[in-house]
């Protein structure tokens, strides 16, 4: 949410700073903006739309060549998407540029008190105001990192601000409380991003932030301290993908490349995940072995996406482990009271690690004593962080605004953590993990057999662009992927979508079916008592009632024959497996059908990547 980039070093700030925006414009797009700092003053343009409009400005008006900048690409918060409220903004001497993600909270009383002291508020933003008391400490001889320390012990809410100060051109000073920050540390020259797509052409050695802390950079260096004033250390890391994850690959979309990479993502979540012993082993599980004996209760937390992996899980977990579980919307969780124990694990799931409802609610557990594990595709990110335990998916970087491979590599950290505790507690055989084990190694070959069959779902598509509503039906595992099949259409064609658990239906939604309505049908496995027989007769009632039944099936299955108007066929898989190869073409079915209505796959209206405000 707000994509940040900040440079300084021996080149053209301009072009690193637009580069860098372009690789975070994922994160919003409701404006961008640019200011670097020449000889003793501001430059700065911005405007509201994508980047295209602020690059365009700058070929008709261009920017010096100066090699000390900022730049900003905006999810809007606080104050309409307008070149007004576009970032940066600058201090009412022009003498700071400053760039911000998040909400300042307290904005509006030291707006009241800016403005009490003749302050001409030149925008509707809460960060105007950090601009401000940025100058306003500068003007007292502070320089610019000392000011940003003192400016941000005032600050409340969850924020990250980069600033230039016009006397001071070789340095960059940044600041974050709960809101991203990496730094890029270069040869000569450093960086700074929301995340490390923002520099990951120049370098791909990063730094890490605590919370509440100052970063200045220089051409020469790197320091951090705390909004206190004492020196701090950064964790250093290595970034293990280069610039052609980031890059699309010859796709149309990152949204469809991520669709294609699934395979290779599935395998490289299940890469040495068994030890030499046959026994599973999650590196960065760090809770032991008695601790997960001793729990009594799982809960689940995430949102979207996520969401929808969590409620897979349940189904794995409790299967497999026996252990209650619960799956609950992040953004609830800690308004109903939730009854936790040290003796509950609470599950962390989030791509982005950084989306602020699933980061409150693991405090909210945590100051309860739960214990946290994260399963998050994103390294060094606030949510791990904060938790006791890890698993990695190993999605590589997802660009694209609608989560797909992240969704898949979610649920192999599901089934991975639901398979350890039933090693652990000892609730299945070794050979029995063994076999899921196996099953699951074999899984990136049967997202491939769905992939191969992209065209069939294309042309499906390209049947439905006149479709002002489509339903979805599942049962058991089925249900989330049913769920998450809707939320596809929803974001990125902007359709009428619901998804329903199959046997719901005739309590109250089938009054929705009418004659001709599209009904996407994720039909279970065969063989799993009366499942598939039951999701069978939900068919048969809304085609009975005019319903089209696009039904996946698995292959062999004539039994649905009779009742699917379109029939796609899945590899035969196990029931609690199935959500990986059925999830595939609902995806390639809403990126088709969003193309085809000339939206904006990739950066759908409204949404942004990374939902870092609660
Ligand atoms: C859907 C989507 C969102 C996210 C949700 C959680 O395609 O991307 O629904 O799944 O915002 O995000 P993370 O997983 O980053 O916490």
């Amino acid at each position: 949410m707000c994509g940040i980039v900040g440079y300084v070093g021996p080149k053209p700030a301009e072009g690193v700073v637009i580069e860098g925006l372009r690789r975070l414009e994922y994160r919003g797009y409701d404006s961008a903006g640019i200011a670097l700092v020449d000889g003793g003053s501001i430059v700065s343009d911005k405007r509201a739309g994508k980047l295209a409009n602020l690059e365009k400005a700058i070929a008709e008006s261009p920017l010096p060549p100066v090699t000390t900048g900022i730049g900003h690409t905006r999810w809007a918060t606080h104050g309409a998407p307008t070149d007004r409220n576009a970032h940066p903004h600058v201090g009412r001497q022009r003498r700071v540029a400053v760039v911000h993600n998040g909400i300042i909270e307290n904005f509006a009383a030291l707006r009241h008190r800016l403005e009490s002291q003749g302050v001409e508020m030149a925008s509707d933003t809460d960060t105007e105001v950090a601009a401000h008391l940025l100058e306003e400490q500068l003007e007292t001889g502070a320089d610019l990192t000392v000011a940003m320390q003192t400016v941000c012990s005032g600050l409340e809410g969850a924020f990250t601000l980069v600033a230039v100060d016009a006397q001071d051109p070789d340095r960059v000073v940044a600041a974050r409380r709960n809101s991203p920050l990496v730094v890029g540390i270069g040869e000569g020259e450093n960086f700074l991003g929301s995340d490390v797509a923002a520099f990951i052409e120049h370098t791909r050695e990063a730094m890490e932030l605590g919370q509440d802390q100052v970063v200045t950079i220089t051409r020469e260096g790197v320091s951090v301290s705390g909004f206190d004033g004492t020196p701090a250390e950064g964790t250093r890391y290595h970034v293990d993908w280069d610039l052609s994850a980031a890059e699309k690959d010859g796709h149309d979309w990152f949204m469809r490349k991520e669709i294609f990479e699934q395979p290779r993502a599935v395998a490289d979540s299940l890469l040495g995940r068994r030890g030499e012993d046959g026994l599973l082993q999650l590196d960065e599980m760090r809770l032991s072995d008695q601790d997960l004996r001793d729990i009594d209760k799982i809960i689940i937390i995430a949102a979207g996406t996520s969401f929808y992996a969590g409620m897979v899980a349940k189904y794995a977990i409790e299967h497999w482990c026996r252990i209650p579980v619960e799956v609950e919307l992040a953004s609830e969780f800690r308004y109903r009271d939730p009854i936790l124990t040290s003796d509950t694990l609470v599950v962390a799931i989030s791509q982005s690690g950084e989306t602020a409802d699933t980061l409150q609610a693991i405090r909210h557990a945590r100051v309860q004593r739960s214990k946290v594990l994260a399963i998050c595709n994103t390294n060094g990110s606030t949510i791990p962080r904060e938790s006791d335990g890890v698993i990695y998916t190993h999605a590589g970087p997802e660009i694209g605004v609608a989560s797909t491979k992240g969704f898949l590599t979610q649920l192999v950290a599901c089934y991975l953590l639901a398979l350890y505790l039933a090693q652990v507690k000892g609730t299945r055989f070794g050979d029995e993990i063994s076999q899921v084990m196996d099953q699951l190694e074999q899984m990136p070959g049967h997202v491939q057999t769905v992939l191969d069959k992209a065209d069939e779902v294309y042309a499906l598509a390209r049947d439905h662009v006149d479709s002002r509503s489509v339903l979805f039906l599942g049962r058991h595992a089925g249900y989330p992927v049913a769920l998450e099949g809707a939320l596809k259409l929803k974001e990125i064609a902007y359709l009428h979508a619901e998804g329903f658990a199959a046997g719901e239906l005739k309590h109250g939604p089938i009054a929705l079916v009418e004659e001709g309505l599209p009904i996407l049908c994720v039909v279970p496995p065969r063989g799993r008592d009366q499942l598939h027989d039951k999701m069978i007769s939900g068919i048969q009632e809304v085609r009975a009632r005019g319903a089209r039944t696009l039904c996946l099936a698995e292959e062999g299955d004539t039994t649905i024959e009779p009742y699917a108007d379109v029939l796609f066929t899945l590899p035969q898989v196990p029931v609690l497996l199935q959500p990986l190869v059925a999830v595939v073409p609902l995806q390639l079915f809403a990126c088709e059908l969003a193309s085809q209505l000339g939206h904006d796959v990739d950066q759908p209206r409204n949404l942004a990547k990374s939902v870092t405000v609660e």
